[in-house]
Formats: structure tokens, sequence, C-alpha cells
């Protein structure tokens, strides 16, 4: 059991820090951003791979601008998972999924221009909140699954499903964010095409993942969204979090965790057994027994309000 206090990422393997001053900003970025007639209002935070910017356009709409340094990320992000990230926020377009404005591309940039979530990621929120707010956590949780479910009816896997990549939008509304690690799932038959590559959080790896054995990414998700869940309700990670389980031998403790569904019934879970249910069958170590996400939306702890 681990408490949520980190910011689940792999940012110094990736990136190094990138500057928050916006004076210190390079021209050529700044000049590429007048030209689209975008104007930089305030630094937001630094993600994995990546600068967020709050920014407005020429009709005063506030964005967001999440700008990634090619200089900065590795050559297997910028030659792979980079240009996937752009072709898939192209083809998305759902209501619980950050929507896309825009995306620049210069020599050292490429830079997303999207709406702005105006209460930032959903991590922060629940760093920030001490009582599990059931009621809310459960629209935050239905929205999410909901843009997961629309992604897995496109064919397309997210493979990075965590708190700090759910965005909090105006109205209250949460929307599914960072398509980094996302990918195409079906081949050109439509049929399941297995991912080999591990990807995304450890903290929020399903076993399969953990492995290194081919495995379904849409399944997989659903295992992450299990652990979002049960960090929503419980502000702690079901099966562990930190350095120790970036090491080999850490990911393999976590595996045999996972395994044997170790993980605490407490709080909320104890006292609801609707929840208790849901949790149990996305956090199911054998994928024949995981439910999907349309098959969340089902369930009666959804349904219950
Ligand atoms: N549209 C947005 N509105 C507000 N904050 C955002 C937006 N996009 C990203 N962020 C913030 O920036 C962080 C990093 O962005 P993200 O797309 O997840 O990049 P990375 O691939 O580096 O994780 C998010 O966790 C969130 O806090
Ligand atoms: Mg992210």
């Amino acid at each position: 059991m681990s408490d949520i206090n980190l910011k689940a990422n792999l940012s110094n393997e990736i990136i190094n820090q990138q500057t928050t001053e916006l004076a210190t900003l390079d021209k050529e970025l700044t000049d590429c951003l007048t030209r689209n007639h975008y104007q930089i209002l305030s630094y937001i935070c630094n993600g994995s791979t990546c600068s967020v910017y709050k920014i407005v356009d020429i009709n005063q709409t506030m964005l967001a601008a999440k700008i990634i340094d090619h200089r900065r990320i590795v050559p297997k992000f910028r030659e792979q998972l980079l240009p996937n990230e752009l072709m898939i926020t192209r083809m998305v377009s759902h209501s619980n999924i950050i929507q896309i404005e825009n995306v620049l591309q210069i020599d050292n940039y490429s830079i997303i221009i999207s709406e702005l979530a105006i209460d930032g990621d959903l991590l922060r929120f629940i760093q920030q909140t001490e009582q599990p707010l059931i009621d809310k956590y459960r629209k935050w949780f239905t929205d999410t699954t909901q843009g997961v479910a629309y992604l897995h009816s496109k064919g397309i896997g997210h493979r990075d499903i965590k708190a700090d990549n759910v965005l909090l939008c105006n109205g209250g509304i949460a929307k599914l964010a960072d398509f980094g690690y996302a990918i195409l799932t079906l081949d050109l038959r439509g049929r399941v095409q297995l991912c080999t590559t591990f990807c995304g959080t450890p903290e929020y790896a399903a076993p399969e993942v953990l492995r290194h054995i081919p495995y379904n990414v849409t399944v997989s998700d659903c295992f992450s969204l299990g652990t979002l869940l049960y960090l929503l309700v419980t502000r702690k990670l079901p099966f562990g979090c930190g350095k120790t389980i970036r090491t080999k031998e850490g990911a393999f403790q976590q595996y045999k965790r996972i395994m044997a569904k170790n993980w605490a019934v407490c709080g909320e879970i104890e006292k609801d057994p609707n929840l208790y249910s849901l949790i149990d069958q996305l956090l199911h170590p054998d994928v024949k027994y995981r439910i999907s996400a349309e098959q969340v939306l089902l369930h009666p702890w959804i349904k219950q309000n």
C-alpha cells in the first residue's frame, strides 16, 4: 500500500527540467505562436515530456499549449511516440477527451494546442482533498471511462491512464488527455494486434504488461482504470509506488502482489459491496475476467447515485 505523494512519471529519464520563465522561452517558439495569433499567458506545469502553458487565441479564448522540445526527448519518443501522439490526437473527438484545437510543428518544437482544463489534473485534486468525495469521484470516473470506451470503440488504446492524465474542465467534466503512449489496436482487417512494448506508468500497469508478454492494450487499459478508481476512493495506489517498482526485482514483486490480489479492502471499498465488485473486476489479474470499459459503464456502482 502506498500513499499518493508522488508524481507518478518517469520525468527524469525522459526530459530534463524545462524552463518555467516566460522571458527565457526560445524565440523560435514564441515567434511561431505569435505568427499563429497565440499569446502565452502563464506557465502551468511540466509533464514527463513537455512544458504546458496557458495561452490565449485571437478571440481571447483561453487554451493550453503542450510544448515538446525535440532536443530534450529521447530518440524513441521523438521518432515513434510523438508522431503517434500527433496522429491520434487528430483522430479523436469526444466530450470526455481533451479537444485538440491545433498542432504546430517547427524545427525544434511540436506544440499541441488544446482546450484548457481550468481545474488542472485529477492527481493534484486528490492530493489537495482529504475526504473522499465519492459522488464527485464516481462522476469523474464515469466521465473518464466514457472517454476510454470511446477510444476502444475506435480501435485506440491509451496505455497511460492515470490520475495526472485526467483533466478537470469547466462545468465539472473530467476529460482524458495525453496521447503520448496511445496506439492503434487493430490491424487493417480489424483484428486485434497484441502489443509487446512496456509503456506507461508502472504503478498503473497490468500484470501482463509488467511480465512483458504480448498484451491486449484495451484490456490492460481497464486494469489502469481499476488502479485509478482505487486511488480515487482510498487516496492510495493498490500495489505500491516509487523507485523500487522501477527496478526489475521491484516490478516482479509488484507483479506477484497483483497476481495474489494483494490490495487492501479499506475505507469506502469495505462499506460498499458494489464498489468492491467493480474494483475486483477491473484489477483482476486474469485478462479473461477483467471487465471492459463498456461493461464498467453498466456496473451497479456506476449506476447507483
Ligand atoms: N489542456 C490542459 N489544460 C490544463 N492542464 C494541462 C493540459 N494539458 C496538460 N496539462 C497539465 O500538464 C501535465 C502534463 O501534460 P501531459 O499531456 O500529460 O504530458 P506528459 O506526456 O508529459 O505527461 C498534465 O498532467 C496536466 O497537469
Ligand atoms: Mg501525462
